[in-house]
């Protein structure tokens, strides 16, 4: 079998069409590199950034940004301030109102040194705040319009405008409570998500563990509250220091509607660090949601609804990468996982569990998901997973059989390797354009960039891949992120004509207000704040518009 690097090799020629490009391919991995970053564009082509390491938003000749929202802009006066570290976005155009939507936002995690002025690891946070953390994370909805100039900026005030957040009480979607309750306080972790066929919106909670721990089940019977082990100590938030929550309330799918603020906890999807929930059409109407969990060697799962129009229940099935199976965790028709949960539900809460004892593959961090609109192929960010020798990730494609989401086999197959050749690393989001090209964002950690494997990569972006053509299947740098920040979120308005993306956690690793990493995007001596850009311009026009 070839190795990920082999492999991306033997891609990065096929692609490129040996022939004409044989003599540049003879030298060293790092020539081609240079080649690739610095080659002029051909005729026709999309011009390609090379890495940065600036403080800055760097864009390829055609594009520009505007401004939609930063962490701490007030959508209510008074009231509702826009959350930190934005990540999953979802447009929803406004019936009647040309040039206005509702823009969902997720978000994810807060950073303690900016929100509460916390940096001092040795020290307890305050309640109050770890109030302030719990206000930032979640979900903003806001009401935007599009001016005159073709910005698209807020409506302050506006009715729609709301936030579901780490406060807000949110049932589940169960008959049976959930560690003695109905519903829990609060969403946060919400990382990628998904949209559904009747306009709601769907948040993931990911690593929920770093709020509340987590709960090891012992085969004794026996729990035991885990607390987070830190690799970055201060992403360990301790919100379970002050506020007694039970780890089972978080780790599910949210499903908010818009225009009201309904929420809901979807049970029947699982529990698990849920990265996205991918939403798809089983040929006999059934809804079906992907999503993968973003941990090391943990699974990839789809959710095949009972209905064509809600996700109450259903059957939640995981994959056998190696055998191409969709398998049921499903406890009433398994006796091992009978033997195991003493009912469904305990079961999904379990979902991990569940997973590993039906012969689910582990994976290197599924992360997004998304549906090629051509060909209805599922693709899959793998991160990475360095103790398997995968520093620089890849995208797994999944086929189903006749293309069915509903399917119960499927054949996967490698889509991309990252790697020095291809110039990029740690495939995250994904997004597909109206046209049907594929954009992707990477996501080196902070504390890694700039450090070997990955220092040739610099500061994470954006890149286009065409999914047809002679170009089909190079990635092309198209932006450049801040200092230590990601870019997540990508989403295109219907006309493709603006790709709406957040800018996530830049200066993350500064260590207190006075050693700033980043001042993005306000310069100067501001500190950094994330925020929403929409990217528009006559390249993305040519690129992705309809
Ligand atoms: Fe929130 Fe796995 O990224
Ligand atoms: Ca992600
Ligand atoms: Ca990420």
């Amino acid at each position: 079998m070839e190795s990920p690097r082999e492999l991306s090799r033997r891609q990065f020629l096929t692609f490129l069409g040996q022939g004409a490009l044989a003599l540049s391919l003879s030298g060293p991995a790092a020539s081609l590199l240079s080649a690739c970053a610095t080659a002029p564009a051909l005729p026709g082509a999309v011009p390609t950034l090379s890495p940065s390491a600036e403080d800055a938003l760097r864009l390829a000749p055609g594009l520009r940004y505007d401004l939609v929202a930063a962490w701490g802009d007030e959508l209510v006066s008074g009231g509702a301030r826009f959350g930190f570290n934005n990540d999953f976005l979802g447009f929803f155009p406004l019936a009647g109102r040309p040039r206005e939507a509702l823009l969902c936002v997720n978000h994810e995690t807060p950073n303690p040194v900016f929100v509460s002025n916390y940096t001092d690891l040795s020290t307890i946070k305050s309640r109050a705040q770890v109030e302030l953390e719990m206000e930032c994370t979640g979900v903003s909805v806001v009401h935007i319009r599009q001016n005159e100039q073709g910005a698209w900026k807020p409506v302050k005030d506006s009715a729609f405008n709301r936030l579901v957040n780490g406060k807000t009480v949110i049932p589940f979607a169960s008959d049976r409570p959930i560690e003695g309750a109905l519903s829990a306080v609060g969403t946060m972790g919400n990382c990628a998500g998904g949209k559904t066929p009747w306009g709601t919106y769907l948040t993931c909670e990911e690593n929920y563990d770093q709020f509340y721990g987590d709960t090891l089940y012992r085969p004794n019977g026996k729990r035991v509250h885990l607390t987070k082990e830190p690799e970055f100590p201060r992403e360990i938030f301790g919100w379970d220091k002050h506020f007694d929550y039970p780890p089972e309330h978080y780790g599910w799918v949210v499903e908010i509607d818009p225009r009201t603020g309904k929420s809901v906890k979807h049970v029947a999807l699982g529990r698990y660090a849920h990265e996205s929930a991918t939403v798809a059409r089983a040929q006999d109407g059934r809804v079906v949601v992907y999503s993968g969990d973003d941990t090391k060697n943990e699974h990839f799962y789809k959710f095949v609804s009972n209905s064509s129009r809600d996700l109450k229940s259903g059957t939640l099935y995981a994959a056998n990468t190696e055998t191409g199976e969709w398998l049921p965790l499903k406890r009433s028709a398994n006796h091992k996982l009978r033997k195991k949960f003493k009912d469904q539900t305990e079961l999904l809460i379990r979902t991990r569990e569940a997973a590993r004892l039906v012969g689910a593959t582990p994976l290197d961090r599924p992360e997004d998901v998304e549906i090629d609109p051509r060909t209805n192929a599922v693709y899959v960010s793998l991160t990475n997973n360095v103790e398997r020798g995968n520093p620089f990730g890849s995208i797994m494609k999944l086929e189903e059989k006749d293309g069915d989401h509903g399917a119960l086999t499927f054949t996967a197959s490698t889509f991309l390797t990252g790697g020095p050749e291809l110039g990029l690393s740690c495939p995250d989001n994904l997004a597909f354009d109206p046209r049907g090209n594929l954009w992707i964002t990477n996501d080196v950690a902070g504390k890694d960039m700039h450090h070997p494997p990955y220092a040739e990569f610099k500061n994470n972006g954006l890149f286009f891949v065409a999914m047809s053509g002679p170009e089909a299947g190079i990635p092309k740098l198209v932006a450049t992120a801040p200092r230590d920040a990601e870019f997540t979120g990508p989403e295109f308005t219907p006309d493709g004509r603006t790709l709406f993306l957040s800018v996530q956690h830049p200066g993350e690793l500064s260590p207190n207000l006075n050693e700033l990493t980043s001042h993005w995007p306000g310069g100067g001596k501001s500190i950094p704040r994330p925020a929403v850009v929409a990217i528009s311009g006559e390249l993305l026009a040519t690129l992705s518009g309809v």
